[in-house]
């Protein structure tokens, strides 16, 4: 199948309201949203009804959640001036094309779906046999989907979710994407393409159909890609009639693996609120203290004299993520000599940790003030979602026979 590069790409991702958001977050997902946000139009949203799906039982959790959490979000940096941010239950749209690629959806896919009988078994105190939980990845797929978003930066455990949506999607447009007078339509699309770069489109076009040289249909890709003035329905019918197939009415995503931060909790395992050993991003100064002294590390270092050695030491995890090479030899040569204290080691990491927080804590400050503030970010960033949302469902309507009125 055929896709446009990654560059150029409409960026996606969600994540569950799940309140307060900690130091794991902050370097797993949202350094690289801010990132991303430079060089892409990206979408980031809450995934509210993802919630309802496993917890359904007590939804009393999720308004503050949400709240809290986009504060977290602005206080990383990710900037409304440069990102749409929005709830999914504000954009309907998600729900209605949810319902309709379910009518296309094999049960058989949605079983198959490694993170369905997963959460099942850990989760077990709750009841999961719901028909909204086993919909979970293709809930998932709508909400990529109704963007046409081409990349989706998630973690390795939601790469099958993606992984659905491309599948999906390739169904949809094998049963839907031949839209009447395709031929026709591409060869007008053609023309727009200007007389030089028409007559290259289809000398590529016919050097990829008739010798099967990959590489002209690359470069034909990269020049329908590179254009300026042709409508996106152009450019997909362009990119269809390339490889013979149809219109792309809903291209396939690719999954932008956020690159694996290890970023360890208090007590060295993975930094997760269910393990309890986490700093929250907006955490105070006295708690960053009082938290990282209390971190337990090498057991053979009992007395101040005793030789220790970093690599069974929680707090050298952190040194890892936070310290310079200098300070790491210090600290590693100081821990095996017994030359500095276990306090002396946190020192440095107390400074760090209180130095990145603040920068948090200071964005947060007029949020955290005026919640009409974050509450107005949002019903912009909703509506603007919702604007492409609603294009993206009058093809799927018209692409589905449902577009009379
Ligand atoms: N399922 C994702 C998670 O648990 C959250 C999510 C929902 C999502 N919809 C999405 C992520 C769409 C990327 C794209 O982390
Ligand atoms: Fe851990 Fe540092 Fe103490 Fe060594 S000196 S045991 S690395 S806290």
């Amino acid at each position: 199948m055929t896709s446009i590069s990654l560059q150029n790409q409409r960026v996606l991702s969600g994540m569950r309201p799940s309140g307060r958001l900690h130091l794991g977050h902050y370097h797993g997902v949202l350094k690289n949203w801010a990132k991303l946000q430079h060089e892409h139009e990206c979408f980031f949203f809450v995934a509210d009804w993802h919630v309802l799906t496993t917890h359904y039982d007590d939804p009393s959790i999720i308004e503050s959640s949400v709240w809290d959490m986009v504060i977290d979000w602005l206080a990383a940096g990710v900037n409304p001036g440069s990102a749409t941010l929005f709830i999914q239950s504000k954009v309907p749209e998600h729900a209605e094309l949810h319902l309709l690629l379910s009518m296309l959806t094999p049960l058989s896919w949605l079983e198959r779906t490694p993170t369905y009988k997963e959460q099942q078994e850990k989760l077990n105190d709750k009841d999961l046999s719901t028909y909204g939980f086993l919909g979970y990845p293709l809930l998932q797929t709508a909400d990529i989907l109704v963007y046409k978003a081409g990349a989706v930066p998630v973690g390795l455990d939601q790469v099958p979710h993606v992984e659905m949506s491309r599948e999906i999607a390739r169904r949809f447009n094998h049963y839907y994407g031949r839209e009447p007078g395709f031929e026709q339509k591409a060869e007008a699309a053609v023309k727009k393409l200007g007389k030089k770069n028409a007559k290259l489109y289809n000398n590529l076009r016919r050097d990829f159909v008739q010798e099967g040289n990959e590489e002209s249909l690359q470069k034909a890709q990269a020049l329908v890609d590179g254009h300026s003035s042709i409508s996106i329905g152009d450019k997909e019918r362009l990119i269809g009639f390339l490889d013979g197939g149809g219109k792309i009415i809903l291209p396939e995503p690719q999954a932008l693996l956020t690159p694996v931060s290890k970023m360890p909790g208090l007590d060295g395992q993975k930094m997760s609120k269910s393990y309890n050993n986490v700093i929250e991003m907006r955490e105070s100064e006295q708690n960053i203290e009082t938290k990282i002294k209390r971190m337990q590390t090498d057991p053979a270092r009992v007395r101040l004299t005793d030789p220790g050695e970093p690599d069974n030491c929680p707090v050298w995890q952190l040194h890892e993520v936070y310290s310079s090479e200098d300070v790491k030899s210090w600290v590693s040569e100081g821990c095996r000599t017994a030359g500095i204290g276990c306090l002396d080691c946190k020192q440095p990491l107390i400074e760090c940790v209180k130095r990145e927080t603040a920068e948090f804590k200071e964005r947060a400050k007029e949020f955290e003030a005026d919640p009409d503030l974050v509450k107005n970010i949002i019903a912009e960033g909703s509506e603007k979602a919702r604007d492409v949302a609603k294009e993206t469902m009058q093809d799927v309507r018209e692409a589905m026979g449902l577009s009379y009125r």
